[in-house]
C-alpha cells in the first residue's frame, strides 16, 4: 500500500465586490490556477513506473453570488510507494502552491498537519510470502494503512481477510457506514493465524536444529 500525507493550504486575496474586480484580489480564481499546477506534478514531474496520486478534495471559499472572498481554504492527500517520491511530492506542493498563487497576488500559507496527520510510510510486507498464505491479490493500492509504522520497527507483513457476503445485496465498502461484516469470515481468520504460528514454529525448530547441528559439529 501506498504512504500518504495530506496537505492544507489558506490562499488569501482581497475581497470585494464581484462586479468591480480590479479593486479586488480573487483567491478564488488563484485558488483554481493552483489546483490545476499541482495536478502537473504527478502527470509530469512523477516517474510513470512509481505511480502517485494527488487529490484536493477540500475548496472552501465564499459564499455569495455577487461577493470576490477574502481567502479560499484548499486541501487534499498525496500518496506514493516510494519515501522518496512522498518526499519531492511534499516539497513541490509546497513550492506550487506559493508560487502559483503568487502570481495572482496572494499570500499563502501552507500546512502538512504533522502533529495530526504525520505522513504515513508505504506498506511493504518483509519476505514474498509467507507459509500457510498462498491466495493473495498481490496488486498494489493506493490506500494508505498506519500498520506500516509498525514496520518501521519490526519485520510486518500485512494480508486482508475476504468477508464478502454470498448476497445479491451491493457490497458496501470498508469507509461506508453501511459496511456489514460478514462474521462467517472469522474462523478463517482464526485458523489462518493458527496456520502462521504452526508454520513459524515448525521453521524455527528447523533453525534450532542447524544451528544445534553446527555446534555438535565444532
Ligand atoms: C501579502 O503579504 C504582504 C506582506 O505581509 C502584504 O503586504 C500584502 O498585503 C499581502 N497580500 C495579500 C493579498 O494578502
Ligand atoms: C453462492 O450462492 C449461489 C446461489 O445461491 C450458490 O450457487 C453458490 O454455491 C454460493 N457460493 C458460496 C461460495 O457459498
Amino acid at each position: 500500500m501506498a504512504g500518504s500525507g495530506v496537505f492544507e493550504a489558506i490562499i488569501s486575496g482581497k475581497g470585494g465586490h464581484a462586479a468591480t474586480p480590479q479593486l479586488s484580489i480573487d483567491p478564488i480564481l488563484a485558488a483554481s490556477h493552483v489546483i490545476i499546477s499541482l495536478h502537473h506534478l504527478v502527470s509530469r514531474e512523477a516517474d510513470p513506473l512509481d505511480p502517485q496520486v494527488l487529490t484536493v478534495g477540500k475548496f472552501q471559499g465564499g459564499g455569495a453570488f455577487n461577493v470576490i472572498p477574502d481567502y479560499v481554504r484548499i486541501g487534499g492527500t498525496f500518496r506514493a510507494f516510494s519515501r522518496e517520491g512522498l518526499k519531492h511530492l511534499k516539497q513541490r506542493i509546497e513550492q506550487v502552491i506559493v508560487g502559483q498563487a503568487a502570481v495572482q497576488k496572494c499570500n499563502t500559507t501552507v500546512n502538512f498537519l504533522a502533529e495530526k496527520n504525520p505522513l504515513y510510510p508505504p506498506t511493504i510486507n518483509n519476505g514474498e510470502n509467507l507459509p500457510g498464505i498462498n491466495n493473495i491479490d498481490k496488486q498494489p493500492i493506493m490506500a494508505a494503512e498506519d500498520f506500516a509504522f509498525y514496520q518501521e520497527v519490526i519485520p510486518g507483513y500485512f494480508f486482508i481477510l475476504g468477508m464478502e457476503y454470498n448476497s445479491s445485496e451491493p457490497f458496501r465498502s470498508l469507509h461506508s457506514p453501511y459496511l456489514k461484516i460478514n462474521e462467517d469470515g472469522l474462523p478463517y481468520g482464526a485458523a489462518l493465524h493458527a496456520s502462521l504460528a504452526t508454520s513459524y514454529l515448525i521453521l524455527y525448530q528447523q533453525d534450532v536444529a542447524k544451528v544445534e547441528k553446527s555446534i555438535d559439529e565444532l
